[in-house]
């Protein structure tokens, strides 16, 4: 089979690397692809959100399946616009994309079927949002209803700190029209865990959760970012914990989404919060998460191609997505300045590696045969071990073999979870 996935980060390279481990799978094309996913499939170029060149790309390479792994381009209907060209598809329509697209929509969606996040009201009028800011609960959560590359939530200590956030989103509007419609929500504690899980609209499986590090810095300081590193399983996820989400959250938000006429067939991404009150949704995602995905597909033990096929042919009951009990760290580099301004165009050396490590390239370009960083986050250099320990370890040997000008990485990704396991013993 050939196969084409839309996409270009280092997630994509995870998806790619674990679709190539099936026989059946002949040539993958990446589009765009990076200059370092070229080592493992043919990079078309281009942009991951022109649906016209896609469904072109689809045809002139004849692809018998086509994976869309951004959140953009399904939110755009690419999956639809393929379907339509009778391209069979891993990945949510428009229609239930919008469960990432819209926040009030999936605000509205958790209180209409009664599935626990964090209490919430929504505004299109700034001056009705002013005035409630004026009164509510502090911290609050002001969030932007749309797409924001991650980065539209905005926590307030203060009333003009939430004053601030509801100006610069509504009329500022720092995130583009996703300001349009804010969200403000109640402040939530707790560890918070990234659950991704296989869906074909009837059935959900849930992968193993995994454990983001969002913020720039060691200790959990700094801007925000894409995600500095990931660490798979999350030790704050028991068995117990894992049952409720799917009694209370799983299976009510697929059935919710079913009976919304809007059913998901991809990977929804459930980003929870477990509160001292039990589990919250945070947010949802339409997608496979980035950096989570480098840790949670080199656990996965059976076929990814084979699931994807079931949950594009509303198969998934009959098919088996087993991970391994091992443990998995991915440690990025990133050009130092990120995620404000950085530098780009220094040379990659990149190390052998083992059966049980791999590079994930996510900002990196080919020039003259050589790799060049072009991108904030550069890579993810993932190991996969017996245990959490030694996967942290052995990641972080790996990163320390990997060599580019101006490079940072945290020095503490998976602290957090070893902290947790000791409190568990
Ligand atoms: P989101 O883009 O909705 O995932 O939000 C980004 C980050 O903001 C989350 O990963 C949380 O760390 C934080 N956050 C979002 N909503 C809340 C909330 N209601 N209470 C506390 N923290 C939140
Ligand atoms: N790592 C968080 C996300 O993919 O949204």
């Amino acid at each position: 089979m050939n196969i084409l996935v839309v996409g270009g980060g280092g997630r994509e390279h995870a998806i790619i690397k674990k679709l190539k481990e099936d026989r059946r799978v002949e040539t993958v094309y990446a589009l765009p692809g990076n200059g370092g996913i070229a080592a493992d499939a043919v990079c078309l170029g281009g942009s991951a959100v022109d649906i016209p060149a896609v469904v072109a790309a689809a045809k002139v390479h004849s692809v018998d399946f086509v994976v869309v792994a951004p959140d953009d381009p399904l939110v755009l209907g690419m999956v639809d616009a393929l379907e339509a060209e009778g391209f069979p598809c891993f990945g949510p329509g428009k229609n239930a994309a919008i469960i990432e697209g819209s926040k009030a929509f999936s605000k509205d969606l958790m209180k209409k079927y009664g599935i626990p996040t964090a209490a919430y009201e929504t505004f299109t009028d700034m001056e009705a949002a002013l005035s409630y800011v004026a009164a509510c609960p502090l911290p609050a959560v002001v969030k932007a209803d749309g797409l924001a590359l991650g980065k539209g939530v905005l926590i307030c200590e203060t009333r003009e700190a939430a004053r601030e956030a509801v100006r610069s989103m509504m009329e500022g509007r720092v995130f583009g029209d996703s300001g349009a419609t804010v969200v403000i929500e109640e402040f939530l504690t707790g560890p918070e865990v990234s659950v991704l899980s296989f869906t074909d609209g009837e059935t959900v499986v849930p992968m193993v959760s995994s454990m983001d590090h969002k913020r720039v810095l060691d200790g959990d300081q700094g801007l925000n970012t894409g995600g500095m590193g990931t660490v798979a399983p999350n030790p704050y996820y028991t068995s117990e914990i894992a049952a409720e989400c799917m009694e209370k959250i799983f299976l009510p938000t697929i059935r919710a989404m079913k009976a919304e006429g809007r059913p998901f067939r991809g990977c929804l991404y459930f980003g929870l919060m477990l509160t001292p009150d039990g589990p919250r949704v945070i947010e949802y995602n339409c997608r496979f998460g980035d950096p989570e995905t480098q840790v949670v597909l080199p656990l996965l033990e059976s076929s990814l191609l084979e699931i994807m096929l079931a949950v594009s042919g509303g198969r998934l009951a009959e098919t088996e997505a087993r991970f391994s009990n091992k443990s998995a760290c991915c440690v990025i580099l990133a050009s130092e300045g990120y995620p404000q301004k950085y530098d780009r165009g220094f040379p990659i050396t990149l190390p052998e590696t083992a059966a049980d490590e791999q590079v994930c390239i996510a900002g990196a370009a080919k020039k003259d045969g050589k790799l060049l960083t072009s991108g904030g986050r550069v890579l993810g250099a993932v190991a996969v071990a017996e245990d959490l320990p030694a996967a942290i370890a052995k990641a972080y040997a790996l990163a320390d073999r990997i060599h580019f000008d101006n490079a940072f990485c945290r020095r503490d990704i998976g602290q957090r979870a070893l902290k947790a396991l000791e409190e568990k013993k």
